[in-house]
């Protein structure tokens, strides 16, 4: 756990997107605290994804504004939120199918020489340093995730689960401060939620940051210390999940949803 733990890493403040007159969010603030994992919930179309993404900066901002690390990080596309440390993985796991596993991580890091993934499909591979260092760091995490036998399969002949590994992995690569993650759990069978739970807990225990969106809610209250409740584009509560459980609000919010 690194010495920061406690201070805040990510602080969003009355963000809004607009879609026509679709309000998807409408004003939300919240904060996540250095090496946490936040939780964040609500029903369907409350918002969640589309705070996400307008947090990870693939979507931009009607209003509001977005601080990370200490610098207001509004106006940064995705890219330069991912050099200075926030990266987001997506809803539905993204994996080359031709690419071995092992590929798939290591495109996922820009190069500073230009070498394009095209460059990387027809195997001209360029062992120089800035290469090396990301191969080791590739072998590192497939060891990490138990996935090193992996390494030169397809990933089209993964599992689910394995291609949901290999998307978090992908995001790791690009050694985020804070990741975000969308419904990482979805379609996972409940013993490889349970593994993919304990990876996080352990992410976070090496003082990685986490804002998890999760519909299940026994596994929110697992991993997360403070869990933001969103609904109808805003936020109806913050707490911890045992004392949410508890709020006829929150409650109601579900039903509804
Ligand atoms: N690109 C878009 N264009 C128009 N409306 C959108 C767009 N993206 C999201 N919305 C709308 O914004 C609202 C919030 O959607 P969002 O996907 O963020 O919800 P969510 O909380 O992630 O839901 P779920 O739990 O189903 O994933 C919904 O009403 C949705 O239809
Ligand atoms: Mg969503």
């Amino acid at each position: 756990m690194s010495g920061d733990a406690g201070t805040v890493i990510l602080d969003v403040d009355r963000l809004e997107k607009h879609y026509g007159g679709v309000h998807a969010v409408d004003g939300v603030s919240f904060t996540v605290e250095r090496g946490s994992i936040t939780g964040l919930i609500g029903p369907n179309g409350a918002g969640k994804s589309t705070a996400l993404a307008v947090i990870g900066g693939y979507v931009s901002p009607t209003a509001g504004r977005i601080h990370f690390d200490g610098a207001d990080i509004t106006g940064y596309p995705m890219h330069a939120r991912a050099r200075v440390g926030l990266v987001r993985t997506f809803q539905m796991a993204r994996v080359f199918g031709n690419l071995t596993t092992i590929e798939n991580l290591l495109v996922a890091v820009p190069r500073q020489r230009g070498e394009s993934a095209a460059g990387i499909l027809a195997g001209k591979w360029f062992w120089r340093g800035e290469e090396r260092q990301l191969v080791e760091r590739a072998r590192a995490l497939l060891d990490t995730f138990g996935m090193s036998t992996k390494a030169d399969d397809p990933a089209r002949t993964l599992s689910g689960g394995q291609k949901r590994a290999v998307e978090i992995m992908r995001a790791l690569m690009m050694k985020p401060k804070l990741l975000l993650l969308d419904e990482p759990m979805a379609g996972l069978s409940p013993s490889l939620s349970r593994q993919l739970e304990d990876m996080l807990i352990r992410l976070a225990g090496d003082g990685l940051s986490l804002l998890l969106v999760e519909h299940e809610l026994d596994t929110v209250d697992r991993l997360c210390g403070k869990v933001v409740v969103m609904a109808q584009g805003r936020v109806l509560s913050e707490g911890r999940m045992a004392e949410l459980r508890l709020s006829r609000e929150v409650q109601d919010a579900y039903v509804i949803g």
